[in-house]
């Protein structure tokens, strides 16, 4: 993805979260300038992947295929220092998007229509690692409530509402056509964006980033270049 993308796709971001009125905490509007002073104290936030998480899969059409999340807190898989067994995030969910059908090989999710449209969810078992199946029905709970849906059927989580999606079951997201972008809320077990997510149709699930630009705010797997300050181009020193 182009950095000059990744930019303006935050600050939408950030736009729509006022719009909102959801309140991000103060290291979503940390630049490149600030992360410097603060990545001496903030090893939680570098170390558990949390910040803003943006890709195309590779597909170079982010506008069709894509997925924005911002981490707003993140245990660890094997960083014993880290004792959240938790993990919170937002997402928002484009009209004429598709987070394309994945599972998570351990992680457990509430997904919740935080506002804005209604999201549209096709839910399918497992075959095998790579294969949903397309005839057995899915058993899922909504706030609490058993409910079952038919292979790939789509189920519509209006604003309010939210669906458990367990280990192993695939999902694939959308927002409803003509009802608006979706802010999304994910209460979880603890992610891993680097080893737990399976996406049969994509290999490529952080970008390769083309600097066309300054950076603005940083991606999770951007933090190292923090660190490396040294290897900045000459036009992002200030
Ligand atoms: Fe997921």
């Amino acid at each position: 993805m182009k950095r000059s993308d990744i930019n303006k796709t935050i600050l939408q971001a950030i736009e729509f979260c006022r719009e909102m009125r959801f309140l991000l905490p103060a290291f979503a509007y940390w630049t490149l300038d600030e992360w410097p002073d603060k990545i001496g104290m903030a090893e939680e936030i570098v170390d558990n992947q949390m910040g803003w998480d943006i890709t195309d899969f590779g597909t170079g059409d982010f506008d069709r295929t894509g997925l924005l999340i911002f981490v707003l807190r993140n245990g660890n898989f094997t960083d014993q220092r880290y004792k959240k067994p938790y993990c919170e995030k937002i997402l928002i969910q484009n009209e004429d998007q598709i987070l394309p059908t994945h599972f998570h090989w351990r992680k457990m999710e509430d997904i919740i229509n935080r506002g804005g449209g209604n999201l549209m969810v096709s839910l399918n078992n497992a075959v095998s690692d790579t294969e949903p199946d397309h005839k057995s029905p899915v058993a899922v709970t909504m706030d609490g409530e058993r409910r079952s849906f038919g292979a790939g059927e789509p189920v519509r989580i209006r604003p309010g509402q939210s669906i458990t999606l367990e280990p192993r079951q695939f999902h694939k997201f959308w927002a409803e056509p003509g009802t608006g972008r979706v802010l999304l809320g994910e209460v979880s077990t603890v992610a891993d964006e680097r080893v737990d997510n399976n996406f049969p149709e994509y290999d490529l699930r952080l970008p390769d980033v083309e600097e066309d630009e300054r950076p603005v705010h940083l991606l999770f797997h951007d933090y190292q270049m923090v660190r490396d300050r040294a290897s900045w181009p000459p036009a992002w020193r200030r």
